[in-house]
């Protein structure tokens, strides 16, 4: 419950500049709101992917020791966890009343190599627990290829898969493979990580999540689709957002052992509803998920004023 906490507190904070236009002061609310949280639970963990890079951030950077134990990691005196946070994974949609933003972190153990990445954008190809059961999918496979092998392990034809993707420039040649393909398509605006996890709720209609985006996302993503029982597959990109030849990351990859998901909503969307102000105060949706038991605890919860 202590980090279902952080993230409802990030996400009421964030909802106070829903619709406003000001990414910069919805991202200091929510990161303020999450430091704060964090600070109070009795442990101590290293943010491991956090704000940093991309954004000009306020806090809940890379190698920032947060939790109320912070004081004796310094002495060598208790052990340290790993946490992966964004505090408005979404920050566009906040400020432009758009659909999908959460407050989302994930603990685990998180592989190095890619920590803390030089590389912002990764390409990134999610899907459920069907397609990593009965395929051996790759995301460098041509996206022809990807679809087909997806369909068959779905039992289902081409023309009724649906691909989320990103609707980004960069994604042009993609968009139009796939209309050639005759698949489905649900562009979306922003938000992939919801799109990642989408792939394996089976309410969703999402089958597969292709395209490049964050790589903070895929690791955040690699959390909940390692409790899902769905995969990801991440290769770093360039600046621009090319793929850069090189390793695959598998979901396991990216997070090691036991991990923990964490996600409020703030705006209404796939995943979570957004928050709503009733005359008792804030109405949350939250989800905490946890890989080993296999947990997925959907918390709704009023908050007094
Ligand atoms: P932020 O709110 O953290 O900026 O991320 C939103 C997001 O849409 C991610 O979901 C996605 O991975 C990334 O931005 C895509 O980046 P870009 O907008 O540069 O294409």
């Amino acid at each position: 419950m202590d980090l279902v906490r952080v993230t409802e507190a990030a996400a009421i904070a964030a909802s106070a500049w829903i619709g406003t236009g000001q990414k910069e002061e919805a991202d200091r609310a929510a990161t303020e709101a999450m430091r704060d949280r964090l600070n109070r639970i009795d442990f101590a963990a290293r943010v491991v992917i956090g704000e940093g890079q991309k954004d000009k951030s306020y806090g809940l950077y890379w190698g920032e020791v947060v939790g109320a134990r912070r004081e004796e990691v310094l002495h060598g005196s208790t052990s340290i966890y790993e946490i992966c946070v964004d505090p408005i994974e979404g920050t566009r949609p906040v400020v432009s009343s758009g659909p999908e933003a959460l407050s989302v972190l994930g603990v685990a153990s998180f592989a190095e190599a890619i920590l803390p990445s030089q590389t912002f954008y990764s390409l990134k190809l999610a899907y459920g627990p069907r397609i990593a059961k009965y395929s051996d999918i790759r995301v460098d496979a041509p996206l022809s290829e990807i679809v087909c092998q997806a369909s068959k392990a779905l039992g289902k034809s081409v023309d009724r898969m649906v691909v989320c993707i990103l609707d980004r420039p960069r994604h042009a040649e993609y968009i139009q493979q796939l209309r050639r393909l005759g698949v489905r398509i649900k562009l979306i605006q922003d938000c992939d990580l919801s799109g990642a996890v989408a792939t394996c709720l089976p309410d969703s209609g999402v089958d597969l999540l292709y395209g490049v985006g964050g790589t903070p996302e895929s690791v955040l993503a690699a959390c909940a689709m390692k409790c899902l029982g769905g995969n990801i597959q991440t290769q770093l990109a360039d600046d621009e957002g090319r793929p850069r030849p090189g390793r695959i990351y598998m979901a396991d990859d990216l997070v090691r052992g036991d991990c923990v998901f964490v996600a409020t909503g703030i705006t209404s969307g796939s995943l979570l509803r957004g928050i709503r102000f009733t005359e008792r105060g804030a109405v949350t949706h939250s989800v905490f998920m946890r890989s080993r038991s296999g947990t997925i605890r959907w918390l709704r919860t009023e908050h007094g004023n």
